[in-house]
């Protein structure tokens, strides 16, 4: 079973208030959604692991660490493109990829509409990035696609996930850990996480 694991800082702690409060802009919702990709980034790399690196300082010759496997950023269109730059400029040396879903308002069914995936996924180790866990729907497709492409080395980052997503997740994917930085009370009847946020992607892009 894929471990989850609940990022707390409180750095983060304050940024998440900001995103939480519905009279949050549009412009300040997506600066402290990014800001909190990169706060997490820390704890989602954690136990990466490293290999030798032969360098010359400008006084010697020493053995440095450098990332033992390249690093590939999966956002879910459209809410997970608010946390890739935040990511990115921690790790400015992964690959993007971008699989495009949305929910069906009603049946909250996951459509995939657009994958694009870098060719490295086998040996890489795979940020699958979403703010939102809610039904799992939308993770669990997106990790399916992901593995068709080869992928193996998965993990979901999170902003608010809820106990039925995470259990979703773990039963389709339990070889995924999942990163988050809040597990909300539940979901309501349309399908949102309660308290949540609300719709991410409207919050982030101010499409409603
Ligand atoms: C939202 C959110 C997640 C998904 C989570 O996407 O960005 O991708 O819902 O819900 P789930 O866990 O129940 O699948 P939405 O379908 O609203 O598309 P959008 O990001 O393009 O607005
Ligand atoms: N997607 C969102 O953007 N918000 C929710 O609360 C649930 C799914």
């Amino acid at each position: 079973m894929g471990k989850v694991v609940l990022i707390s800082h409180p750095l983060i702690e304050h940024k998440l208030a900001i995103v939480r409060n519905k009279f949050t802009d549009t412009k300040t919702f997506r600066e402290n959604v990014n800001e909190i990709g990169s706060l997490v980034t820390y704890e989602i790399t954690r136990d990466l692991t490293t290999k030798d690196v032969k360098i010359e300082t400008p006084i010697a010759t020493t053995i440095c660490q450098e990332l033992a496997k390249e690093v590939v950023i999966v956002p879910i269109l459209r809410a997970g493109l608010g946390m890739v730059d935040g990511i990115h400029n921690v790790i400015p040396t992964a690959k993007i990829g971008h699989i495009g879903l949305y929910r069906d308002e009603t049946t909250l069914t996951p459509h995939a509409y657009y994958v694009k995936l870098p060719h490295i996924l086998t040996e890489a180790t795979i940020l699958v990035v979403d703010p939102m866990l809610a039904t799992g729907g939308s993770a669990v497709a997106a990790i399916n696609l992901v593995k068709q492409q080869g992928g193996k080395d998965i993990r979901f980052v999170g902003l608010v996930g809820c106990p039925e997503g995470i259990s979703v997740l773990q039963k389709h994917h339990p070889d995924v850990d999942i990163y988050l930085v809040a597990v909300d009370e539940k979901l309501n009847e349309l399908g949102y996480i309660v308290p949540g946020l609300g719709d991410c992607g409207d919050r982030l892009f101010g499409t409603k």
